[in-house]
């Protein structure tokens, strides 16, 4: 997609990006910038800064950061266009229509035909499921307790008994084999064409915005597989979408419940617990914690009660916790999963369990507790020492001695000997959780040390970086001594160059620089840091200069001992040594 560069200029310096977070979250000055509560991780304190100056946004705590654009495009969970689009309309700036590459209006094509494909399919099902040939399926449906009315609200259907009967309606809507290949809802092979859901009860997978990306299907007896899934494609990826959200994502609940299957999240939003969802019989990852957190801080988990489902919990645990969501544990015994516990027990039963949902850390020190004998003594000791070291994990006194409270209160552990047991091994481990500690036969002071050191280099360079876009002034204090070769990072280097550049042409504007790298998420967070590294505002007029000239000294330092490094040969060297020794000099002319 190509929008012309001077376009989104526009639109982005028409789109104050003060006026525009101010929407969405709540700002207040201190300084020449702003600051609120980010919105992409969970936080207390406000570390979410917002620049007018710089025109960008960017979280010391979680390291978010970028311009009004990706700021759109984080918070909507939008694309780089649909950005655009809203912030345009926003300012009142007519977008051009715009000139797609070749392969990018193909692929735009594509996923533009698959969508109207699976939507094709799902309405196929359906009504399927309504004719004689699909009998079978409405008794399964109706047998599982559901009414004609969620059937449609939930779009089920059923795939028949004929091999390719799907295929032959596509086709007669005009698709070609290659696309309904692509779809995944065909097989085209040598001995025939066939479709690929046969004889199942049909679920349609839709994203949040309800369009169908995918199935699954689920047999009517015993046969395995039990479900299939429709086959990653160019708009379904397992990975980044939850059964249900589509729905869940209106709910008023301030919480989320995560579950395992289809069935469940079914039966817990006809019950009235609209805020389920599934992940689609794959493992909970990452995207799928970064996708909640845009709607939720909050998750109880209500995987299956069988050992694949409390090992599913413990992994999802810290991802969630990584992604800034807290999560809960629900008590599903004695029934398997949330379909099975409704039907018999009913959903008032079901809101008791969610309030009495476990603390996930009580909820793991439990499941912890399951792999000791407590009635040997020698097991015993283990035991509360593994769990004394978990409760160190907590670094905040306040945080842990309550959580210290509740163990206690758990699993009846006297309060007073688990406190101290956990400050003894708190002192012996100089603090760090065992978890962390080295094991033997690593030499981790020695690669701590590197990786510091590596760590400092690189934060010179951003801050130095950091220092020229603030105050644009220090590019007359360093000509001629610091220039674009002297951010070795790779990464740094190019958005040195552009900088660089930009400052000699007149117009150095960090949020178009910034840009050049909307392709890539990776890189696009680590240009934004770097233009945000913190500089320390406490300091005053004469520890800045200081603290400037060291800096200016240490990204030249390391970009001279980079380079003798490699240096090729002889002279090359000497030239590099003169430098140095010229460098001790430079460096005190600077203030
Ligand atoms: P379960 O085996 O727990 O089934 O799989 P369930 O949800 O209780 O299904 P019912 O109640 O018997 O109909 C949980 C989820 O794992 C995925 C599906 O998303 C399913 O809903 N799964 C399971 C598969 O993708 N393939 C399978 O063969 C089995
Ligand atoms: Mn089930």
């Amino acid at each position: 997609m190509r929008y012309p560069q001077e376009v989104i200029e526009e639109v982005r310096t028409r789109n104050d990006i003060v006026d525009v977070i101010s929407g969405y979250v709540k700002l207040q000055k201190k300084g020449g910038n702003y600051f609120g509560l980010c919105p992409f991780h969970n936080e207390k304190s406000p570390s979410f800064s917002v620049s007018p100056q710089k025109q960008m946004y960017y979280c010391f705590g979680c390291g978010a950061g970028g311009n009004v654009l990706t700021f759109v495009m984080e918070y909507e969970n939008y694309s780089f266009v649909e950005a655009l689009k809203l912030l345009a309309d926003r300012a009142g700036v007519n977008l051009p229509e715009v000139e797609y590459s070749q392969e990018e209006r193909a692929k735009a094509d594509r996923r533009a035909m698959l969508l109207e494909i699976n939507k094709l399919a799902a309405g196929y099902f359906y009504h399927q499921l309504q004719r004689p040939q699909g009998q079978q399926g409405l008794d399964y449906l109706k047998g599982r307790g559901l009414s004609d009315e969620e059937i449609r609200h939930f779009g089920l259907g059923f795939s028949n008994r004929t091999s390719n009967d799907l295929y032959q309606y596509l086709r007669s809507k005009g698709y070609a084999d290659d696309i309904l290949k692509e779809s995944g809802l065909v097989t085209i092979e040598e001995r025939g064409t066939y479709d690929k859901f046969w004889n199942r009860v049909m679920f349609p997978i839709m994203d949040v915005n309800s369009r169908v990306i995918g199935f699954g299907g689920r047999v009517m007896g015993d046969a395995k597989p039990k479900y299939l899934n429709s086959p990653e494609t160019l708009i379904f990826d397992k990975s980044r979408n939850l059964y249900g959200l589509n729905f869940a994502r209106v709910s008023r609940e301030k919480y989320m419940l995560v579950c395992e299957g289809y069935m469940d999240v079914i039966a817990m939003q006809k019950s009235g617990f609209v805020n389920a969802v599934a992940s689609l019989g794959t493992a909970f990852t990452a995207q799928h914690a970064a996708l909640l957190r845009r709607y939720t801080e909050q998750v109880i988990l209500t995987y299956d009660s069988d050992d694949a489902g409390v090992k599913a919990a413990l992994r999802a645990i810290p991802i969630l916790k990584e992604a800034g969501i807290s999560a809960k544990v629900l008590d599903m015994k004695p029934y398997k999963d949330p379909d099975e516990f409704i039907k018999n027990l009913g959903a008032d039963a079901f809101r008791e369990r969610i309030r009495g949902a476990k603390n996930s850390f009580l909820f793991e020190i439990e499941i912890l507790k399951r792999g000791y004998v407590l009635d040997d003594p020698e097991q015993k000791t283990k035991f509360y020492n593994a769990v004394a070291g978990r409760l160190l994990e907590f670094s905040e006194a306040l945080e842990r001695d309550n959580y210290i409270q509740a163990v206690s209160r758990q699993e009846m552990i006297p309060y007073e000997q688990l406190r101290s047991l956990v400050n003894r091994l708190g002192s012996l481990t100089g603090g760090v959780p065992p978890k962390e500690r080295s094991l033997p036969g690593q030499n981790q002071e020695t690669r701590r040390r590197k990786a510091e050191k590596e760590d400092g280099m690189l934060r010179s360079q951003r801050l130095l970086l950091t220092w020229l876009i603030e105050r644009p002034g220090l590019f007359d204090k360093i000509d001629g001594i610091i220039g674009p070769d002297d951010f070795v990072e790779p990464l740094y280097h190019q958005a040195a160059e552009m900088v660089f550049t930009a400052q000699k042409a007149g117009n150095l504007n960090p949020a178009a620089i910034l840009d050049h790298f909307i392709n890539d998420e990776e890189q696009y967070r680590e240009v934004a840091a770097l233009f945000n590294a913190s500089l320390d505002e406490s300091l005053n007029n004469e520890e800045q200069k200081k603290a400037f000239s060291e800096t200016v000294y240490r990204v030249k330092k390391n970009s001279l001992d980079h380079a003798s490094r490699s240096a090729a040969d002889i002279h090359q060297l000497q030239k590099l040594l003169q430098e140095q020794a010229a460098l001790k000099k430079l460096s005190i002319a600077i203030e």
